[in-house]
């Protein structure tokens, strides 16, 4: 598997920085999607629990979430974040999926992006879904964070992220193409809802950190496959040089606009027919 943001530490802290960006449009899209107390819900690419935790707040006591990801380290630091007695985490990697019985929903952010082929994986998750349940995924357009005027390592930033997983073989645009991504999986077509966060102020300087925090987390592979030249980018200084250059130019950051699908298996069953 080739994963462009690989797991440490300072990725699970960039991971819950980027969550708190998205938090409040994942709330509403969780909930308009359809998920419901009671609910049992598989998160695919869990990460450090994010999505996980808000889910199962909505499912509550009654319901239950199964976070699903293939990296054993991430998962850990999940499972010392969220200690709810509704949640269970589970080691694999998609598009296998570790379910032999049918869920009432599935929910993923920030995950097909990262797939070689997300159809595939999106086909195998939707077997999982009992008919009438819930299929609702998020994710980027990365090209699209940016700052208007535009600063120089900012952009040098974003961009190398971009060649990066381009090199990954990944697309830029999951976030718009997940109309189509669903069609081709058999699934109805679905509705869709976009944000773009654009901070202020503070929060407008954690957008830039946790942008440095990205280029770091990717750095190793940028590298290794010659995006960048080693060297190229200090990374003792580069968080500092970032917020320097923010300081110094007044501008708007865009964030990576977040694009949410949602729609349901065809058929019909009585909701929570079967239990994880
Ligand atoms: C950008 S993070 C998103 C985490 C979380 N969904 C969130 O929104 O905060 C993507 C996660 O997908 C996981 N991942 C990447 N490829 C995967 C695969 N083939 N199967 C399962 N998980 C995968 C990574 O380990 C990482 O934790």
């Amino acid at each position: 598997m080739t994963y462009v943001l690989r797991h440490s530490d300072h990725e699970t802290r960039r991971l819950e920085t980027q969550a708190a960006f998205y938090a409040e449009h994942t709330e509403w899209l969780l909930k308009t999607a359809g998920i419901t107390a009671g609910m049992h819900v598989l998160d695919v690419g869990c990460g450090a629990g994010d999505v996980t935790i808000q889910l199962a707040r909505i499912v509550g006591p009654t319901g239950s979430v199964v976070g699903v990801d293939a990296d054993a380290n991430v998962l850990e630091a999940a499972r010392q974040r969220v200690d709810l007695a509704n949640v269970t985490f589970r080691q694999a990697t998609l598009p296998d999926v570790p379910l032999d019985h049918p869920v009432d929903a599935v929910v993923g952010r920030m995950i097909l992006m990262h797939l070689p082929d997300p159809v595939t994986a999106l086909r195998a998750l939707s077997t999982v879904v009992r008919p009438g349940g819930v299929v609702t995924f998020q994710d980027m357009n990365t090209t699209r964070f940016r700052s208007v005027p535009a600063l120089p390592l900012l952009t040098k930033c974003v961009t190398t992220l971009n060649d990066s997983l381009l090199a990954a073989g990944r697309a830029l645009d999951t976030g718009e193409r997940l109309h189509s991504l669903f069609l081709e999986a058999g699934l109805p077509g679905p509705e869709l809802a976009v944000v773009a966060p654009t901070p202020h102020g503070e929060e407008k300087e954690a957008a830039v950190v946790m942008l440095g925090q990205t280029l770091l987390t990717a750095l190793p592979f940028a590298e290794e496959c010659g995006v960048v030249a080693p060297g190229e980018f200090d990374q003792d200084t580069l968080t500092d040089q970032l917020l320097d250059e923010l300081r110094s130019t007044p501008c708007a950051v865009y964030l990576a606009e977040m694009v949410g699908a949602w729609t349901r298996v065809p058929g019909t069953e009585p909701a929570f027919a079967r239990s994880t």
